[in-house]
């Protein structure tokens, strides 16, 4: 199967707090966005990248994509405000004749990816048009109401990540949607939900984590270490 990818990498990344863009921080002396993207150049399912960045930032960008040589396979998309805009600019740079393949929208700040779940998300989008990965929530989730808490069903919850998977025209009449509403999601495939379509979840792990405060760093290290002895 065959998909495009946007990678979202035009945030400010205010929590991880060190005077960056926490996709230029250097994991085992490479930056955070190099180890996501290689997940996708290397995958020969992922036809075209589309890199959403900060305007700002594009001559520092392109300088660190011109030193992988990586040039011919990713375009550069100037990011919005918000994330859910800088999803919508990367839809809207995929041209009429890449509409028909499946296309994954994903966290640049998401480095852990593993090809095997990329291949699962492409094959559940090609199916069922919209889909995500996602985790079994570990933890036990209360719902304030008042002065009294509830238990929340743990068996039927979720922890969503990315990337999430889409037909293309379903996840562009989706932000439309969105847009038109002044809905602001969190993520992707709840503007496919707002619109009362169903969504797939193939089962992830818990190691393909957002890289958000500065404790990940760490954890992220271990993580790669890991990666790259296989
Ligand atoms: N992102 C984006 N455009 C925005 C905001 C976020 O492309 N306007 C991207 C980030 O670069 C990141 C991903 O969306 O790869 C997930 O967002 P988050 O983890 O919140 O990153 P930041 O917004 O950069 O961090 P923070 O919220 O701490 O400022
Ligand atoms: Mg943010």
């Amino acid at each position: 199967i065959k998909y495009n990818v946007i990678v979202l990498a035009a945030g400010q990344g205010k929590r991880m707090n060190v005077g960056k863009n926490k996709q230029f921080i250097e994991l085992l002396k490479e930056p955070l966005i190099i180890h996501t993207l290689k997940k996708f150049i290397q995958d020969k399912w992922c036809q075209n990248i589309y890199l959403v960045i900060n305007p700002n930032e594009q001559n520092q960008m392109e300088e660190l994509i011109a030193t992988y040589q990586w040039q011919n396979q990713i375009t550069f998309v100037p990011g919005g405000k918000e994330r859910q805009e800088s999803g919508y600019n990367g839809l809207l740079a995929i041209s009429e004749e890449q509409q028909d393949m499946v296309v994954m929208i994903h966290d640049g700040a998401r480095p852990f990816v593993e090809e095997a779940h990329l291949h699962e998300l492409a094959h559940a989008a090609k199916e069922k048009k919209a889909a995500l990965i996602a985790v079994p929530v570990t933890d036990t989730i209360k719902r304030k109401k008042g002065d009294r808490i509830e238990t929340l069903d743990r068996s039927t919850l979720w922890a969503a990540q990315t990337p999430q998977a889409f037909d293309y025209q379903l996840i562009k009449e989706a932000h439309e949607q969105a847009k038109a509403t002044d809905y602001l999601g969190t993520d992707d495939v709840s503007l496919v939900e707002a619109l009362g379509e169903p969504v797939d979840i193939v089962q992830g792990t818990y190691q393909n984590v957002k890289l958000t405060t500065p404790e990940d760093i760490m954890r992220a290290e271990m993580i790669l270490e890991r990666q790259e002895e296989k």
